[in-house]
């Protein structure tokens, strides 16, 4: 069988996680997958820069577009970040050539994942995204495979390391949140745009895609209920913990009888529960399905090892065949979601 060869766009936390677990796991890979995955090309901002892995051996591309299309990848890996730019215009260019797409972009998929969905399902490709909800966590393939016999009647959890670290840093060791922000930023888990962790708005983007899996619904992110940490405090965080309590950033999705109910705000949750248990950058996700009960997921949401675990995953889906539509059913079959928050009860 012929390789299966990946071009990498974004050598950053995520994108060096994923060459560096190729380059010292190729063999394993390749006898657990039946199929050798090799690195074409690979594309970053700054061609010079020493991002502490080899990338000698792979051809180098300026533009993430020219990648995404050339003739020796079969993958387009998108791990720049951004919801618009170059991600989105590089996986539209790969997707409409037929290529599948491996991406960890929730904000792209958040915004803009049904019509990539539709472009990938018109050109026979797939589009995979199992390291954007959750990093290390395999979630969507608990809701799109292993839980495929359930209804599922609800889903809820932590899905932002960054917050929950510094929830916890400044509960646990009495930090400030300037010292937490600082911590959590050493160790790889912010975005580009840390507002988009602190304000609430990339765990947001994960419940809008779980949502959108866990019930057949086309992507809602506009209908999250949305609120950061922004305005949590130190006494706030002592008093819940005065009640036995703790407090987490919290995301909810369920279908109610008034449509579909989206929330991602602080919460108090008891802190003897697993949520209240969960500390650093860990994530949380509870599944309840109508025949399997309650499950708990839990493991590191964000950083090098995690992500790129998951990022791995979905490309050795797809050497070995594994052709599942983005959403878990196909695009066109998604509904509309119905905003529980703007229907009067
Ligand atoms: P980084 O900021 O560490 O890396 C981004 C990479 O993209 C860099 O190599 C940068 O180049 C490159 N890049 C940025 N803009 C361009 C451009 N216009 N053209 C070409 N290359 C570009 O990001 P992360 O690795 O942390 O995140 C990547 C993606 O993974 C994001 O979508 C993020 O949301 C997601 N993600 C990240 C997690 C994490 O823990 N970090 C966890 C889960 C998902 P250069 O290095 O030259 O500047
Ligand atoms: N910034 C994100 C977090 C990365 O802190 O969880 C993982 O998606």
């Amino acid at each position: 069988t012929e390789p299966l060869r990946l071009g990498i766009a974004g050598l950053g936390t995520v994108g060096v996680g994923v060459v560096r677990i190729l380059r010292q796991k190729a063999a394993l890979i390749t006898e657990r997958t039946g199929r050798e995955i090799a690195i074409s090309a690979v594309s970053a901002r700054s061609r010079g820069k020493d991002r502490g892995v080899s990338i000698a051996d792979y051809a180098w591309e300026d533009d993430p577009v020219a990648l995404a299309t050339r003739d020796d990848v079969d993958v387009f890996v998108e791990l720049m970040g951004g919801e618009d730019g170059p991600a989105k215009a590089a996986t539209e260019a790969a997707l409409a050539a037929g290529k599948d797409v491996v991406t960890a972009n929730k904000a792209l998929l958040a915004h803009h994942g049904q019509p990539l969905a539709e472009v990938a399902e018109a050109a026979g490709a797939v589009l995979r995204f199992e390291a954007a909800v959750a990093g290390g966590i395999p979630v969507i393939k608990a809701l799109t495979e292993g839980l495929a016999g359930n209804d599922i009647t609800r889903v809820m959890g932590v899905m932002n390391g960054t917050c929950n670290y510094i929830l916890t840093r400044m509960e646990d060791a009495g930090l400030t949140y300037d010292e937490a922000f600082a911590e959590a930023d050493g160790l790889g888990y912010l975005e580009a745009d840390p507002n988009l962790d602190v304000g609430g708005i990339d765990a947001g983007h994960k419940l809008a895609l779980l949502a959108a899996i866990a019930y057949g619904t086309r992507v809602a992110f506009d209908a999250v209920e949305l609120q950061g940490i922004g305005s949590v405090t130190i006494e706030d965080i002592r008093a819940a913990a005065d009640m036995g309590y703790k407090i987490k950033l919290l995301g909810v999705c369920q279908m109610t009888g008034r449509g579909l109910e989206q929330r991602m705000t602080p919460c108090l949750v008891p802190a003897a529960s697993p949520l209240g248990q969960l500390t650093g950058g860990t994530n949380m996700v509870v599944i309840e399905g109508d025949h399997v009960g309650q499950i708990v997921l839990r493991g590191a949401g964000a950083g090098e090892g995690p992500t790129a675990s998951a990022v791995l995953s979905d490309i050795v889906d797809i050497a070995r065949g594994t052709r599942l539509p983005t959403f878990g059913k196909p695009a066109a079959a998604l509904t509309q979601a119905t905003p529980a928050k703007s229907v009067a009860p």
